[in-house]
């Protein structure tokens, strides 16, 4: 609805009349004004209207000196966190005393996770894949794909997947095995040291996010991780304490606990 429109002139009227008001107060004290306008808004925030009662107060002032303090160091070395890519950002972050008590505050609810990405990529290279019946192949495109089975899978057209291979006999034959954990790490997650350059579009990060899943579930749709999975999911959101899950997914079947002998 415009000014000009005749149906607009009820609200050049109010406008007027706001007009008029902030004039009339404006004679008292802009500054008291402002300060009572800011104050109403902080109380229309969460929470605003809760009233601390002397403990909490005292475990606010300290979290608020943590606070400062971070943000003096930072003024300092001009190292500020919430001003970085958050895959660089990431460490600092984990290592800051403000996000540590975060981290063990009760949270509400963590919402919209995808079921894949749940896990700390840390539990799935280092518990999953060394599950035994865990086969690996390697796609034309470089990336890696995963299935529990016994005996070894057919081999798949050559333009899907390279044959497959147990990952216990291909971890004896690789040169070095902390180095190939640290690849499959690598390929379960967008983090990189350079985002810039590795995802230069927003259609670069949606590919290598996709393909990220399509990998990682290849490991979850086994029975017998696919339950650790999710107990272990709710274990590390809990150890955040985040209260309430909202979990999205498929629900694709998923190959049963007994593998054929
Ligand atoms: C993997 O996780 C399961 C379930 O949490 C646990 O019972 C098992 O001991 C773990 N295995 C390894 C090798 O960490
Ligand atoms: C294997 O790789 C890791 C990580 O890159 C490295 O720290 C370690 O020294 C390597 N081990 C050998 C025997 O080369």
């Amino acid at each position: 609805m415009s000014v000009g429109d005749p149906s607009g002139w009820p609200v050049l009227r109010f406008l007027r009349l706001a007009v008029a008001m902030s004039f009339s107060v404006s004679a008292i004290s802009t500054d008291d004004t402002k300060n009572h306008l800011l104050m109403k808004e902080k109380m229309m925030q969460l929470g605003g209207t809760l009233v601390l009662n002397p403990q909490e107060q005292q475990a606010n002032e300290k979290l608020m000196a943590f606070k400062t303090a971070e943000m003096t160091e930072a003024m300092k070395t001009l190292i500020f966190p919430p001003s970085m890519h958050f895959f660089q950002a990431k460490h600092l972050i984990e290592r800051s005393q403000v996000f540590n008590i975060l981290r063990i505050m009760p949270k509400g609810a963590a919402l919209h996770l995808h079921d894949f990405g749940i896990v700390s990529t840390d539990w799935l290279v280092k518990n999953v894949t060394y599950r035994p019946h865990c086969h690996i192949c390697f796609t034309p495109r470089g990336t890696m794909q995963f299935r529990f089975a016994r005996p070894t899978p057919p081999t798949p057209k050559a333009r899907e997947c390279s044959k497959w291979i147990l990952l216990e006999d291909y971890r004896k034959q690789v040169p070095n095995a902390t180095e190939f954990d640290e690849s499959l790490l690598r390929s379960f997650t967008l983090v990189t040291q350079h985002p810039e350059v590795t995802y230069p579009t927003q259609n670069a990060v949606w590919s290598k996010f996709q393909i990220i899943f399509f990998t990682i579930s290849g490991l979850v749709h086994y029975a017998p991780v696919f339950r650790d999975y999710v107990f272990r999911s709710m274990e590390e959101f809990w150890e955040d304490n985040v209260l309430f899950m909202e979990i999205r997914a498929m629900l694709q079947p998923v190959s049963p606990a007994g593998l054929p002998a």
